[in-house]
């Protein structure tokens, strides 16, 4: 059911990149986020294709499930932390004991389109992302998700035994966002 796409080298990577900013910016928009992400280009971070073009330079993998229309239901995507990704989203400026490290896994976004809601779409791309922490033997994952997403949080803390290092407010380029930071270990330290 789903598909992974190995971004680099993948000849169809850039046409993939580009809907799935378009999803992005689709699908943020909604409260609990209320995002005003920009399509924008892949030299600007802070805009929708230039999130995910950072995030694929540094390594990041891309996985998604086509709907019987042929369009991507849903999607997700993440990658071992660098220090370029960790300082350029802010993921380790809260308050707390344990922060995000080099060589931890992040699960760095994911959407699934409204006609395709609760099929369990989001719950079987987290369950990828967890199997290539594990296969790149990070020894932690982290998730951030607005503190009000409730879905988020359930799916990775109630069903998956993720726990709150620390929640801040900051501006993310699309958005100033309340976030929760949730992490799990994947190895004894
Ligand atoms: C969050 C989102 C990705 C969930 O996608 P999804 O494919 O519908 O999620 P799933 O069907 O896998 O459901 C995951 C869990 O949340 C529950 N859930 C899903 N939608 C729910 C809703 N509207 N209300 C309550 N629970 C819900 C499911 O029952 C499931 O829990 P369970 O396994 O204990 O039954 C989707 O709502 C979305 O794209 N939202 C906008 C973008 C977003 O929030 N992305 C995540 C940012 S970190």
């Amino acid at each position: 059911m789903v598909e992974e796409i190995l971004t680099a080298g993948s000849t169809d990577a850039q046409q993939h990149l580009a809907t799935f900013a378009e999803m992005l910016c689709e699908l943020f928009r909604d409260p609990p986020f209320n995002f005003e992400w920009q399509f924008g280009d892949s030299e600007d971070p802070s805009s929708a294709l230039g999130f995910l073009t950072l995030l694929k330079q540094e390594g990041a993998m891309f996985w998604y499930i086509s709907g019987e229309d042929g369009k991507i239901a849903s999607f997700a995507f993440g990658l071992v932390l660098t220090e370029r990704v960790i300082e350029t989203l802010g993921l380790a400026d809260f308050e707390g004991t344990i922060h995000p490290q080099p060589g931890d896994y992040y699960c760095a976004g994911a959407a699934t389109a409204k006609p395709y809601r609760k099929r369990g779409y989001f719950s079987a791309l987290a369950e990828k992302r967890l199997d290539a922490a594990r296969a790149h033997g990070c020894r932690r994952v982290w998730v951030r998700t607005h503190t009000q997403c409730g879905i988020v949080r359930h799916t990775y803390a109630d069903n998956r035994g993720f726990e709150i290092a620390g929640t801040y407010t900051a501006n993310q380029g699309s958005g100033t966002m309340t976030s929760v930071m949730m992490y799990r270990d994947l190895l004894e330290c």
